[in-house]
């Protein structure tokens, strides 16, 4: 048995308070501990009842409990409100033990106390953080959900299950299949993740998936998640519908491949333009070399050979040679008339754009053998220069096609205009073709694309319809001013 002296020795050096009541509840020990709880001075508490200690009366229900818990457990544990000598309040933790002698009756309580307060209010304060987290996530826009690797979703705040579709109830069940949601193409991304993860290897921690809604509908969604817990065996995720987004890229996207291939037509068509302008320029050259040249060479030596005659006054062969040099001029200014033709059609200036076009089917009727059919009646109001120039081109190029390519026997070209437009209709009952095929086969090909660009830059449409044995319609429409 430990001598009591000693035992009161230890009590005095503890951290934690202690009292000692006798049976009829006066307090005969306090240690030092205690009386620093409760701001006394040594000795002062004692003879006195222990409610001095508790703050207002001591509620009759805890005093009942804690008798019969006595009674029945001989201890009893729990909060009790007390007040300092001062009157300020606090709580401790206290454990009330009955000592009893060797007949079981109850000689003296020991309690032992500390004081929780500063525990409870961080108690409070972590509530109180923890339902604002819970509120804010409530509200948050994000989807912000809590998996844990065996149980499948425990948290999901109201965005995930606008993403989703589901209620909490059903995503947060634990026979709820995650998979279910995860889009079939992706399974294997969310799979792999997982088999990583269990591996212990370092992931993005953001990262993109589709899933599949209740609606069955396919959303993207990008996602940011946390590893937490004691075997990390927790996922905190944020998750974002970012749908509209990635449609939007793709479209972006699209058109970026779009403006390449254009930019990359563009390039091909200025080149030939630019080898035909070449070209052009080279054809023009050698015919004014040649028919110049020739006309010069052969003036000069007519002029020598006048020369001499009048000299030797051979009068009848000088004037032989004028006719002959008549004749030279003639054919030379004829030649370079045809190379103006083509350079500008002149019949424009002179017939205007019905007569011009009379006047090339009529050549056109010596070499081609087709049924052309003019209807220019209802052509009224006289176009711009470069308008008429370009449907007189654009006639030029289909007529062309037509003989290329069309086999036909007829075509038929209407030509009318009103206050605000001209319209040119061509068509040709031939072989037709597939359109949108050919457009997308042979860039060098420029006659089509050369008739589009040429009445869009004067701010108008083309439009052909054609089909295989169907023949083909070309519409041109142009403003009028
Ligand atoms: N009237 C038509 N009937 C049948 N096929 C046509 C007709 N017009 C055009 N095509 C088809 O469309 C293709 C493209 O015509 P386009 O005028 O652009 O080029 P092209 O005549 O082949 O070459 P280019 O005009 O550059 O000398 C032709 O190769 C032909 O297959
Ligand atoms: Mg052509």
């Amino acid at each position: 048995m430990i001598d009591k002296e000693i035992l009161l020795k230890a009590f005095a050096t503890i951290r934690e308070a202690i009292l000692i009541c006798s049976a009829d509840g006066n307090i005969n020990y306090t240690n030092s501990a205690m009386n620093r709880l409760f701001g006394y001075e040594k000795g002062e508490l004692l003879g006195k009842y222990p409610s001095i200690l508790n703050k207002g009366p001591r509620p009759e229900l805890v005093t009942k409990e804690i008798n019969s818990i006595l009674e029945l457990k001989g201890y009893w544990e729990g909060k009790i409100n007390n007040k300092k000598k001062d009157g300020t309040g606090f709580i401790s933790y206290a454990r009330i033990s009955a000592l009893k002698d060797r007949e079981g009756k109850i000689i003296n309580f020991i309690s032992t106390q500390h004081n929780i307060t500063e525990q409870i209010k961080m108690e409070k304060i972590l509530q109180e953080s923890e339902e604002k987290y819970r509120k804010l996530c409530q509200s948050a826009m994000d989807g912000i959900y809590v998996i844990s690797v065996d149980k499948g979703f425990e948290y999901v705040n109201p965005a995930v299950v606008k993403i989703f579709g589901y209620e909490s109830e059903e995503l947060c069940r634990e026979d709820f299949d995650f998979f279910k949601l995860v889009h079939p193409n992706d399974q294997k991304l969310i799979r792999n993740r997982q088999k990583a993860r269990i591996k212990g290897k370092r992931l993005p921690s953001r990262y993109e998936f589709r899933i599949i809604t209740k609606d069955g509908d396919t959303k993207n969604i990008e996602v940011n998640t946390v590893l937490f817990g004691r075997k990390k065996e927790k996922i905190l995720g944020v998750m974002r519908d970012i749908t509209k987004h990635k449609k939007i890229e793709e479209r972006l996207n699209l058109n970026q491949m779009m403006l390449e291939d254009s930019e990359r037509e563009l390039k091909s068509f200025s080149r030939k333009i630019l080898a035909i302008r070449e070209e052009e320029k080279k054809n023009l050259s050698t015919i004014l070399h040649e028919e110049l040249g020739d006309m010069a060479v052969g003036l000069s030596s007519y002029l020598a050979s006048i020369e001499k005659d009048i000299k030797i006054h051979a009068f009848e062969n000088a004037q032989e040679t004028i006719e002959k040099s008549k004749s030279l001029l003639r054919k030379s200014i004829s030649k370079l008339k045809k190379i103006a033709v083509d350079l500008r059609p002149p019949d424009l200036d002179i017939l205007g754009l019905p007569g011009a076009l009379n006047e090339y089917f009529l050549k056109f009727h010596e070499y081609v053998k087709l049924d052309i059919i003019l209807q220019l009646n209802n052509y009224k109001k006289k176009a711009s220069d470069k308008t008429e120039i370009a449907i007189y081109r654009i006639v030029q190029e289909s007529f062309k096609n037509i003989i290329k390519h069309a086999n036909a026997n007829k075509a038929v070209l209407s030509l009318s205009s009103d206050e605000e437009a001209i319209i040119l209709n061509i068509s040709d009952d031939g072989r037709g073709f597939e359109v949108e095929k050919r457009s997308h086969k042979n860039s060098e090909q420029l006659g089509i694309r050369g008739m589009k660009e040429m009445a869009e830059s004067l701010k108008g449409t083309f439009t052909i319809n054609s089909a295989p044995g169907k023949g083909t319609k070309i519409l041109v429409k142009l403003p009028a001013e």
